[in-house]
């Protein structure tokens, strides 16, 4: 482990990073940052209220520059939010210096859990196919994270645990 690497948690909405980060970063004894709150908490908003009053755009910029700067403290636990590895900027920082996790899961299991929710905005009025076509897509992407977890099957403390035992040997 080098000493300026922070575990990076991407993937899917759904696919459970500030849950598993949050346990993975109690089992590390290390602090926990997940950016979607640490974005909510700066603006005073939620992200729902974000992409419908100041919009999509507006939200993508003020997460690259909030990622980029929880990713300059360490060694932490990072839980990014399901779009933030598509920036360029975040992808080429978090490759470069980071220990990063994908968290896979079959897209039905995601579609499941993302269909009715109510606070992401992205999956708010969207259709099956449009969420399963998003999530093929992102998957190109995600799968450059330097390990990939495949989740389905896995108890939450069994995912912990391969991540736990990834990082005390690298
Ligand atoms: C987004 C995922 C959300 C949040 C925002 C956009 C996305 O985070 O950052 O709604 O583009 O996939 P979660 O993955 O934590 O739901």
């Amino acid at each position: 482990m080098k000493l300026k690497e922070n575990l990076v948690f991407l993937g899917m909405m759904g696919s459970g990073k500030s849950s598993i980060g949050s346990l993975t970063a109690k089992r590390l004894e290390l602090n926990f940052i997940d950016i979607d709150s640490e974005i909510e908490n700066e603006l005073g908003i939620s992200i729902k209220k974000i992409f419908d009053t100041k919009g999509e755009n507006y939200f993508r910029k003020f997460e690259e520059k909030i990622t980029l700067k929880k990713l300059k403290l360490n060694p932490v636990v990072i839980s990014l939010g399901g779009g933030a590895f598509m920036n360029k900027n975040i992808k080429k920082e978090v490759l470069k210096n980071h220990l990063s996790f994908w968290l896979n899961w079959n897209y039905k299991t995601l579609l499941s859990r993302i269909k009715y929710s109510k606070k992401r905005p992205l999956a708010i009025n969207a259709k099956n196919d449009e969420l399963v076509r998003l999530i093929k897509k992102r998957s190109n992407i995600y799968s450059k994270a330097l390990y990939e977890i495949k989740c389905d099957n896995l108890s939450k403390n069994e995912i912990v645990k391969k991540i736990v035992d990834i990082y005390e040997t690298h």
